[in-house]
């Protein structure tokens, strides 16, 4: 992975390359702190390759400026249709060629804006998607992907940004960059790498030994003691272990209490009520919501943030076998409910349910659960936006309108009453799946049933966005790592609001 340096900090050799990202029509020098004399050289260069700015050109020449072999410009289209998306495209574009021409050593200039953003939001989140375009998944390849080999980003600075304010600027971006490559880490790790076991003895070595937070982990026993027969219901189907991830950060006289929770199903195979085999192999990714409430608790720790933050990750795998849930089987939450399993399946529900009780215990203000919960939302929303709903209207506007600004945006659905028709059951209090129709909304009620009183809550299904079955938007192949920057940016509104 790539560092990232201010440009000129380390000028004793030229750089391979410098990139320059620009938009159509636009003076793609103005924004950028340069020289006039070397604004001279640059342009002139410019007239001599005359780059349009368009999107996916790429035009390369002879580095007038001495910091640099090399100079490319990238084009992005029109300024005013610029989104995270393209902005992402064009920086994959920058890696890939400069892996190609092997330019291990490259500087960017970055002044185009996103557009619906203002100038420091712009700034942050370029400089964000820069940090983690060269992402890939080797750990199990011998031979490492050559974006590996990229060794620096050295940044220029923006028109008018003086050394500190680039420095403030990397310092959070490297934060960010970090969290979002660990979720994106661990929702790539198979099913037989990342268990429920292993997911814990990750959290204790990363957020604990690491990191200083406070990690409690429950197995079987302490589940039992807390009667959470939902996560141990969906775990009884495989030979691994479930657990239960509890990470606190308790700083002194916190300010507010927030928990997340996210849904840690290694593997599902969706148990008796057995998935095709066509795709199944994509829910090695069905604990996505787990990794993004790691790494945010990471990071949590590093901003030594004035509230308490406890992440809470049911862990299980869902398997078919002589001791696994059947449909019909009627279990007993952690909140005393009964639930009939209607369809083994809508497992995630089940283990939710019994982590939103449990989040009871911290007294929290708000309740945030990020899960890929449901294969209905990718089919409303694709893989464009993830599915939120609530019981705090404030809230999920908040979160809307960060996901905007972050490049991870969420949509509304809607949890009237109503909807808890479809769920209820002939014999138990209530059951895991309904009707055909409204799936996200069916599984939005029921965790609905398990939200601690008084307490402000959104769940975002996240099915849709949380892994990438072709490169798109940008992205890479895999886990995206969707919801990190969200969450951070909320954190980081609360903190100076
Ligand atoms: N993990 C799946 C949801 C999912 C589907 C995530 C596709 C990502 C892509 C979840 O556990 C599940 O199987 N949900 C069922 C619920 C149904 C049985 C009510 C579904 O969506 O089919
Ligand atoms: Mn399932
Ligand atoms: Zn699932």
């Amino acid at each position: 992975m790539a560092d990232l340096y201010q440009y000129r900090e380390q000028s004793e050799e030229p750089l391979d390359c410098l990139y320059i990202l620009h938009c159509s029509g636009e003076n793609s020098l103005a924004g950028l702190e340069f020289s006039a004399k070397e604004k001279r050289q640059l342009r002139q260069k410019m007239k001599a390759l005359s780059p349009k700015g368009n999107e996916g050109e790429i035009i390369s020449g002879e580095c007038p400026l001495e910091i640099a072999h090399r100079i490319t410009f990238v084009g992005l289209g029109e300024e005013k249709r610029l989104t995270h998306a393209k902005l992402r495209e064009g920086l994959r574009r920058v890696i890939k060629q400069a892996a190609k021409n092997r330019e291990y050593q490259i500087a960017l200039g970055l002044a185009p804006r996103v557009h619906g953003l203002s100038e420091a939001e712009s700034r942050l989140f370029a400089l964000l998607e820069a940090a983690i375009a060269d992402y890939t998944f080797d750990h199990f390849k011998s031979k490492k992907n050559e974006f590996d080999k990229i060794d620096g980003l050295h940044i220029v600075p923006l028109a008018g940004e003086t050394e500190e304010e680039l420095e403030h600027r990397l310092e959070q971006v490297r934060l960010y960059a970090n969290a979002v490559r660990l979720a994106r880490d661990l929702g790539n790790r198979p099913g037989n790498d990342l268990t429920p076991e292993a997911f814990a003895s990750t959290a204790r070595e990363l957020c604990e030994e690491e990191a200083g937070l406070r990690v409690t982990i429950l197995g079987p026993k302490e589940l039992t003691k807390e009667k959470m027969g939902g996560i141990l219901g969906v775990s009884q189907g495989s030979v691994q272990e479930p657990r239960m991830i509890v990470i606190e950060h308790r700083p002194k006289k916190p300010k507010k209490s927030l928990v997340f929770v996210g849904k840690g199903v290694t593997f599902d195979a969706g148990g008796i009520s057995l998935k095709p085999a066509r795709d199944m192999g994509w829910m090695k990714y069905d604990m996505c919501g787990a990794a993004i409430v790691l790494a945010v608790m990471c990071t949590v720790a590093q901003l030594e943030l004035p509230f308490k933050v406890v992440g809470l990750i049911p862990a299980v795998e869902n398997l078919p076998s002589g001791t696994a849930l059947k449909p019909g089987d009627i279990i007993t939450m952690a909140n005393g409910k009964t639930v009939e399993v209607d369809n083994t399946d809508a497992e995630g529900r089940l283990i939710l349910a019994d982590a939103l009780t449990y989040a009871g215990k911290f007294n929290p203000d708000v309740v945030i659960d990020f899960a890929t919960l449901t294969g209905a939302c990718v089919v409303a929303l694709g893989h464009e936006a993830a599915g939120i709903m609530g019981n705090d209207t404030a809230l999920l506007n908040t979160l809307a309108k960060l996901g905007e600004t972050a490049g991870e945006r969420v949509w509304p659905f809607p949890l009237y009453e109503e909807y808890f028709s479809s769920i209820k059951s002939d014999w138990a209090d209530m059951k895991n799946a309904g009707s055909r129709w409204g799936g996200p909304v069916t599984a939005g009620t029921f965790l609905k049933q398990f939200i601690p009183e008084k307490v402000s809550w959104a769940h975002l299904d996240i099915a849709g966005v949380a892994y990438a079955e072709h490169p798109h938007s940008g992205l890479p192949i895999g886990a995206t790592g969707f919801g990190v920057v969200l969450t951070l940016s909320y954190l980081n509104q609360l903190m100076k609001g």
